[in-house]
Parts: C-alpha cells; sequence; structure tokens
C-alpha cells in the first residue's frame, strides 16, 4: 500500500491530532527529535542548518530524509508545513517549482517494494502525509503535477524492481499495457514474428537465447495541436534480464541486471506522466524489449547480423546487447520523422567508473540539447553530465568483417560509455536533435538518495520536464 501524499488548506492548528507536525528548524543538520506540545499534539522537529544554506539540491534529500525518518519511527500520519519564503537559495525557481519539489520528494521516499516480502512487520507503516500551507493557485498546480510526476515514477520503480523471471518482454507489455490503460496513450505490441518481418535482426539476435520472445513495445500520445506535427521519440533499453550472454557475467555482476529494462520503464512512465499532465505534444516511445539468455540459440561472439537500417553489425561481445536493440529502434523511429529523439539506457559500467553513482551520462552532439538537459536535470533532480561524441571516437569500433562491431575491436575498456554512445551514433537519424543517456551509475539507489533500496525511477522527471518545455 502506499502511502497518500494529500493537500490541505486547514491550517495545522485545527488539523487532527493523530497527524505528526513535522516541523524544520535551524538546528544542527540532521538533528531530529520527537516533541508533545501544551496542546497534545506530537511535533517532530529537524535540523536543516542555515535556512540560507539550502539549495535545491539538498531541499530535495531533506524532504526525503524528513519521511525516511518518520518510516523508521513507525510513524502513520504527518503532516507538513514549509515556507518558500525562508529559503533564499530556492527563489531562482517559482511557486509550483517549490509545491512539485515537495509533493514528489515525500511521495519518492515513502515509496517501498515489499512485493516479495512475507512479514507484515516489512510493510509500509505510513498511511498519509498532509501537506499545509501551500494555497496559492500556482502552488496549487505544482502539487498536482508533483503528484502526477511521483506517481510514474514510483510505477517506473515498481516495474524496475520485478525480478526477471516475473518481468519478460511479454510481461513488460503487459505492464505498458497497464500503465496506459485508460489514459490517451496507445500501445502496440510487435511480436517475434513481426520483428522478423521488419528485419529488426539485432532485436531478435539479442532475444534469441531465450525461450522468452522479444517484443517491440511501441507507445504513443497524440496530444498536439495538430497531429502532424513531428513527435518527440523516447527510446528505452528493455533488456528483462542481462546474462551477458555466452560472454557470461561475473558473479556480483549479474544479480542487478534484472533492472536492465529500467530506461525502457522510465520512457513508459514519462509518456503515461505527460497524458495525464494533459501536455499539449505528440509524442513516441518506443521500447525494444529481449532477455540476453544463455542456450545453445544465443547469439555468439563473432556472429554478424545485419541491422534494420542494412549495416552489418560484427557481435564481438554479446554483453553490449543494449545498443543492439537501441539501433534497430533508432532505425524503426525514422517512420515518425522525430522532432528529436531520446534515448535511455543502462548501457555502460564505464559510465559508473567515469561518473560514480550521482549523475547519468548525457551524450549529444547537439549543444543546446545538452544545456537544456543540465539545466533541467538540476530543476528536476535527475543530474546528468556530458561526455563527449566525438569522431575521433569512432576508430576502435571499425571492424574488419562488418560494417561496425559492437566493441571496441582490441577489446580496449577505456572510454566504455563513449564507444557506447558512439555505436549509436552510427544508427541515430541523420539531422535530428539526439542524445543519449547512460543512466546504468542511476540504475540503483545509493544511500544519500534517501530511497529504498533498488530502482531510482531515473530519469522519469527529467524526461517529463524535458516532455513540458522541449
Ligand atoms: N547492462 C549492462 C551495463 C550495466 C552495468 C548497467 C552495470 C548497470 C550496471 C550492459 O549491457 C553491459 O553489460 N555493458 C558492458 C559493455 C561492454 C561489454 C563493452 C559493460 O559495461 O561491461
Ligand atoms: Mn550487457
Ligand atoms: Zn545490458
Amino acid at each position: 500500500m502506499s502511502t497518500k501524499i494529500t493537500l490541505s488548506t486547514k491550517d495545522v492548528t485545527t488539523l487532527d491530532k493523530k497527524y505528526t507536525r513535522i516541523v524544520i528548524t535551524e538546528e544542527t543538520l540532521g538533528h531530529h527529535r520527537f516533541v508533545e506540545t501544551a496542546t497534545g499534539h506530537t511535533e517532530y522537529r529537524q535540523g536543516v542548518g542555515k535556512w540560507d544554506e539550502v539549495s535545491p539540491r539538498t531541499f530535495r534529500t531533506l524532504v526525503r530524509s524528513l519521511v525516511q525518518s518518520l518510516k523508521s519511527h513507525k510513524v502513520e500520519f504527518a503532516s507538513i508545513a514549509v515556507n518558500r519564503d525562508s529559503f533564499p537559495k530556492l527563489q531562482q525557481y517559482d511557486e509550483a517549482w517549490f509545491a512539485s519539489t515537495i509533493t514528489e520528494n515525500l511521495a519518492l521516499a515513502a515509496y517501498d517494494y515489499t512485493v516479495y516480502k512475507s512479514k507484515p512487520d516489512t510493510k509500509q507503516s505510513l498511511k498519509e502525509i498532509v501537506v499545509l500551507n501551500q494555497n496559492s493557485a500556482g502552488a496549487k498546480a505544482g502539487f498536482t503535477r508533483g503528484s502526477v510526476v511521483a506517481q510514474y515514477t514510483n510505477s517506473a520503480r515498481d516495474i524496475a524492481n520485478t525480478h526477471g523471471d516475473d518481468l519478460t518482454p511479454k510481461a513488460l507489455a503487459a505492464a505498458a499495457k497497464k500503465l496506459a490503460a485508460s489514459t490517451k496513450v496507445t500501445v502496440k505490441v510487435l511480436g517475434l514474428k513481426e520483428i522478423q518481418k521488419l528485419k529488426m535482426n539485432l532485436v531478435e539476435a539479442v532475444g534469441k537465447g531465450s525461450h522468452n520472445e522479444p517484443q517491440f513495445i511501441v507507445m504513443e500520445y497524440w496530444g498536439g495541436k495538430n497531429k502532424k506535427d513531428a513527435p518527440l521519440v523516447l527510446i528505452g533499453k528493455g533488456i528483462t534480464y542481462d546474462t551477458g550472454g555466452l560472454n557470461v557475467k561475473p558473479s556480483g555482476s549479474m544479480h542487478d541486471m534484472h533492472m536492465d529494462m529500467s530506461g525502457g520503464s522510465s520512457v513508459m512512465a514519462a509518456i503515461v506522466a505527460a497524458s495525464k499532465l494533459g501536455l499539449k505534444k505528440n509524442i513516441v516511445a518506443l521500447i525494444p524489449a529481449a532477455e540476453n539468455a544463455i542456450s545453445s540459440r544465443s547469439m555468439r561472439a563473432g556472429d554478424i547480423v545485419t541491422a534494420m537500417s542494412g549495416t552489418s553489425v560484427e557481435i564481438l561481445h554479446t554483453d553490449a546487447e543494449g545498443r543492439l536493440v537501441l539501433a534497430d529502434a533508432m532505425t524503426y523511429s525514422t517512420r515518425y520523422n522525430p522532432k528529436a529523439i531520446i534515448d535511455v539506457a543502462t548501457l555502460t559500467g564505464a559510465a559508473l567508473v567515469a561518473l560514480g553513482q550521482h549523475a547519468s551520462a548525457v551524450m549529444t552532439r547537439d549543444q543546446n540539447l545538452e544545456t537544456t538537459l543540465r539545466t533541467l536535470g538540476e530543476e528536476s533532480g535527475d543530474l546528468v553530465w556530458p561526455l563527449p561524441l566525438w569522431d575521433e571516437y569512432k576508430g576502435p569500433l571499425k571492424s574488419a568483417r562488418a560494417d561496425i562491431s559492437n566493441i571496441a575491436t582490441n577489446f580496449s575498456r577505456y572510454g566504455g560509455a563513449i564507444e557506447g554512445g558512439m555505436f549509436l551514433d552510427a544508427f541515430a537519424p541523420k539531422n535530428v536533435p539526439w542524445a543519449h543517456l547512460d543512466i546504468a551509475p542511476r540504475m540503483d539507489s545509493i544511500m544519500s538518495d534517501k530511497l529504498a533500496k533498488g530502482s531510482t525511477g531515473e530519469p522519469v522527471r527529467l524526461l517529463i520536464k524535458w516532455l513540458e518545455t522541449y
């Protein structure tokens, strides 16, 4: 059961006593205690340090830490009243941003994934958080937006947290349909026969080793004033489990690979949220879904496969499978004449080596798109940081046997995230702004995120902002 986040115009003094009042103070950062007031209300007081030191980044984690603390103390009902005017550094954004940010982060921190837990004491105890004193029109709009953003970010987490035996490519397609049910998003699912007919041979090759057939999920939202306007296209990697294939992953590197469809679930969530928010945009989301499994039918290292685009690909490494399915999705996207494309993928461990776990990598040749995504990253909390897509990095992918190789032919791991981006670059439609987000660094939450263990749901918040503004 998920925690309800509600907005109330009530004053804190008239609110029922069952609600623990969250009060933030200028006491030392992180210090907290429960206090009984003279009126018989319970207060939860937490220090934030100096008001004027709270930045958009620290404000988000502050909100989350309040929730984590209430959860650990098994509080069931709470209220929160915070004033935007108290925080000088937050004035760069408007009231709607403030209310949306509070709402989003309350709900993201309240989220738990307990589907596979059998004991009730591990279940969610926090039932409701009431947000007070956000009565302006801007704040109300922000609250409504934040509720939608959080709901779908948490849906993306639910899907990503589902293990690989429960979330096959067909189950991922079913999840897309369920998410889009009773919205204006349509879902079309192409099965193996249609994938073969379209010559999406790379998608087929990656899925060959599994008895769970690959699927190609197409989601469309025609919310634009003119249905003929070029859509924004999102492409999400949908590897439902990544064993590495015959180039099998070592133990310690495989167990989290049920989340290798996090790009897919994030674009699914973003397009449905866009429809719920009533965006006046045309949007398409494409999710090539496959299981990278090991069997006598698996693709082999050294196999050469002709992509949907006609480019022949030497599969030098079966664990570089994400870029293969994305390449065919990129080719498929040309039928829409996209206005712009963003692909989202847990593509490389090398992105983690480059950036650690605090930001996803963004790679694009479009300077404007890079700046936009970095700015929206700061605004949303889904931080991204650039890596280059320069022709200098093309050389290592030059294959002796085919048009291109899926990894550096000398097996060098240097610049691995960039080589992944350069491979995709060879399949990106020409003259269309395109950015590649390698979200491997943000697939799994870390302690400082103040989120439940498992999927972060990134970059759903960033994608929604991009769809709203681009
Ligand atoms: N899904 C993995 C990347 C990954 C690693 C995501 C860690 C999240 C956390 C991807 O398919 C992969 O295996 N990439 C290889 C590429 C290599 C063979 C060039 C990698 O990173 O080792
Ligand atoms: Mn892999
Ligand atoms: Zn993978």
